[in-house]
């Protein structure tokens, strides 16, 4: 998770800082997650998980997929299982038997929360500066981002002064998902809404029909599906008590005491 930018020392001693402070075994603490992103990103991390299994659920109505508005089953694009019975099996559905209604409402009260949690992180990290401080690469950053990434490929993770910040894969990852995915989500979700799209003439032109809008929604679902297994592995190789301690408490340690992973 810190492969921190290439060119700095991995292993140079941080100063301290305002608003860091030393532990009694010597290391630094940097307060990196204030409370309103830790709300955010956990909250984050529930909705999408029900809005997950709850789309599951509904797909499994009409396990097809389709581009331009129309649908019929004689031509998808995509079509999941083959047989008469739901190809997405219960446990993995939200309700855990067969129940659109169900579906729809546990789909639909969780996408008002996660966008309206997601709208206020978005003004908050970017009135805060925190867009800016901490998520958008510096100048000269993206040019080692290829360095960067093989650094987590070999699962390269600095200390010191490099690991005070994130690095600029994690800036960047962090920056698509936030201004990227969640927002297309959210987007390609109201064109679904026959009461949004009929006062919003422009959402199903800008997807090129409902029917494309859903194909995009269920992409950019495997999307955020791909980077948070991503997301959880970068956190397991960088040392998860350190990094989940950060993100429940605020607070991450650079360097690790021996045998602490
Ligand atoms: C079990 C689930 C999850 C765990 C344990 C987890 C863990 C973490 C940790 C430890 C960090 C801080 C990294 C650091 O300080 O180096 C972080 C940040 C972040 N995570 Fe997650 N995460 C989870 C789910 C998700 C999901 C589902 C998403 C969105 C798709 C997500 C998006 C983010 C973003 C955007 C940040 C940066 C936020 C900021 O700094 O403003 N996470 N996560």
């Amino acid at each position: 998770m810190d492969a921190g930018p290439p060119g700095q020392e991995r292993s140079s001693e941080p100063r301290v800082r305002l608003g860091e402070r030393v532990l009694r075994d010597g290391r630094l603490a940097v307060y990196r997650h204030p409370l309103i992103v830790r709300l955010w990103h956990w909250l984050n991390a529930l909705c999408l998980f029900v809005l997950l299994v709850s789309g599951l659920q509904i797909l499994n109505a009409h396990p097809a997929l389709y581009w331009g508005s129309s649908s019929d089953f004689t031509n998808p694009w995509l079509h999941f299982g083959g047989g008469d019975s739901p190809p997405f099996p219960s446990w993995i559905t939200l309700p855990p038997w067969q129940d659109l209604a169900a579906g729809r409402h546990w789909h639909l009260f969780f996408a008002w929360i996660f966008a309206a949690s997601g709208l206020t992180y978005a003004i908050y990290a970017i009135a805060s500066r925190r867009v800016r401080r901490e998520l958008c690469p510096r100048r000269g950053e993206l040019r080692h981002l290829g360095r960067s990434f093989a650094d987590h490929l070999r699962l390269k993770f600095p200390e010191g002064e490099a690991a005070r910040h994130y690095n600029p894969l994690q800036k960047l990852s962090y920056l698509v998902v936030i201004f990227g995915l969640l927002p297309l989500m959210v987007l390609t979700g109201l064109t679904m809404s026959p009461a949004m799209d009929a006062r919003f003439h422009f959402l199903p032109l800008m997807f090129g029909g409902r029917q494309s809008a859903r194909t995009v929604h269920f992409l950019t679902a495997c999307t955020i599906a791909a980077f948070f297994v991503i997301h959880l592995l970068a956190l397991l190789a960088a040392g998860p008590i350190r990094e989940m301690r950060a993100i429940l408490t605020g607070w991450f340690v650079i360097g690790r005491r021996k045998g602490e992973s």
